[in-house]
């Protein structure tokens, strides 16, 4: 007679109970390594809400300072700021006005903030152009890369002397963080960080920000963000933003492109961001308003799993929700 064997090596001896599953566990969720992405609506008189994005607003002028004193406060480490513009044109004229939206709202925020989390901008000029697209356009209707690092260059100056201490480029023109680094040095913006979006895809999963920021794109961004396909793609860009002089370097989306944000945090000697985006927060958030998930683990699960691939920190329409249950230990 045979007996069954016993296993002698035994994994689940190390989840028995929460205690030794909080010991053995591998990834930490800290409030200092989320980033909030927060928009502000030029003209608005009361926060406006996001219809595909439950939860989230475009904030006034006038809600956004409490907005930036509730994320420091539940010690969120940073927030990325974007303008929603009343008046847009061919050039984004109003990215490089002092007083425009996006200016104006990070003197405020970098106000409010005063110096208990880092307050950052997106430098991309969608918000601000009536066509739509990241860059400005040459005499047969294409995104025209190097007239548009001359836009970044001014947008990049304005966004300092507001005050911006770390700019977000997310346009996907070659060039862009060299282009950058040399205008702000020249300038004597020296210490203002450089955060790169390395490898943003061309992804559906941006629906959601297009309602945000009242879009007027027609078309896609397919010339300049990258083919969902693409791996290797992914950590060329990378590698090519950190020889650049980028300071951090991204992956965006996240959930689906976990494979390259593991790849860049391996080859990488800078910090490596990824960016949960809309689509990402709208699709937990609709099944969770039919029940058809458990939000809040299916929150923590996304942003662990983020973590989990490589980042060292996530921007995330939920940073001050999840501060607030990691600084109270509920993450169960
Ligand atoms: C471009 C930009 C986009 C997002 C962040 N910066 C939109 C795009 O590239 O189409 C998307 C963020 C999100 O979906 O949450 N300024």
């Amino acid at each position: 007679m045979t007996s069954t064997p016993v296993p002698r090596i035994r994994p689940r001896r190390l989840r028995e109970t929460p205690a030794l599953r909080r010991l053995v566990s591998e990834t930490r969720l800290d409030p200092a390594e989320l980033v909030l992405p927060m928009f502000v609506r030029e003209g608005a008189t009361s926060p406006l809400p996001i219809a595909s994005m439950p939860g989230v607003v475009q904030h006034t002028l006038e809600s956004l300072p409490q907005a930036v004193a509730d994320a420091a406060a539940a010690g969120v480490g940073g927030v990325m700021l974007f303008g929603v513009p009343e008046v847009r044109d061919a050039r984004g004229s109003g990215a490089t006005d002092p007083d425009g939206i996006l200016n104006v709202a990070t003197r405020i925020a970098v106000e409010a903030a005063a110096g208990s989390l880092v307050v950052q901008t997106d430098l991309c000029l969608d918000e601000f152009t009536d066509h739509g697209h990241c860059g400005v356009l040459d005499d047969r209707g294409r995104v025209d890369n190097d007239a548009t690092l001359e836009r970044y260059v001014a947008m990049a100056l304005e966004q300092a002397r507001a005050g911006s201490e770390l700019l977000g480029l997310s346009g996907m023109m070659d060039g862009q963080v060299a282009a950058v680094r040399d205008a702000l040095d020249a300038g004597g913006h020296t210490d203002t960080v450089l955060m790169a979006y390395s490898a943003k895809y061309a992804s559906a999963f941006y629906g959601p920000f297009r309602d945000a920021v009242e879009s007027t794109l027609e078309g896609d961004r397919r010339s300049y963000q990258l083919d969902p396909g693409n791996r290797r793609e992914g950590l060329r860009e990378a590698l090519l933003d950190i020889e650049e002089g980028a300071d951090i370097v991204m992956v965006k989306p996240a959930g689906s492109y976990l494979d390259v944000l593991a790849d860049v945090a391996a080859a990488s000697d800078v910090p490596v961001w990824a960016y949960q985006v809309s689509g990402e927060y709208a699709m937990i958030e609709a099944a969770a308003a039919h029940g058809w998930i458990d939000r809040k683990r299916a929150v923590i699960e996304s942003v662990r799993s983020i973590k989990r691939a490589g980042a060292d920190a996530v921007l995330t329409y939920w940073a001050v929700e999840l501060a607030e249950w990691i600084r109270k230990g509920d993450l169960a």
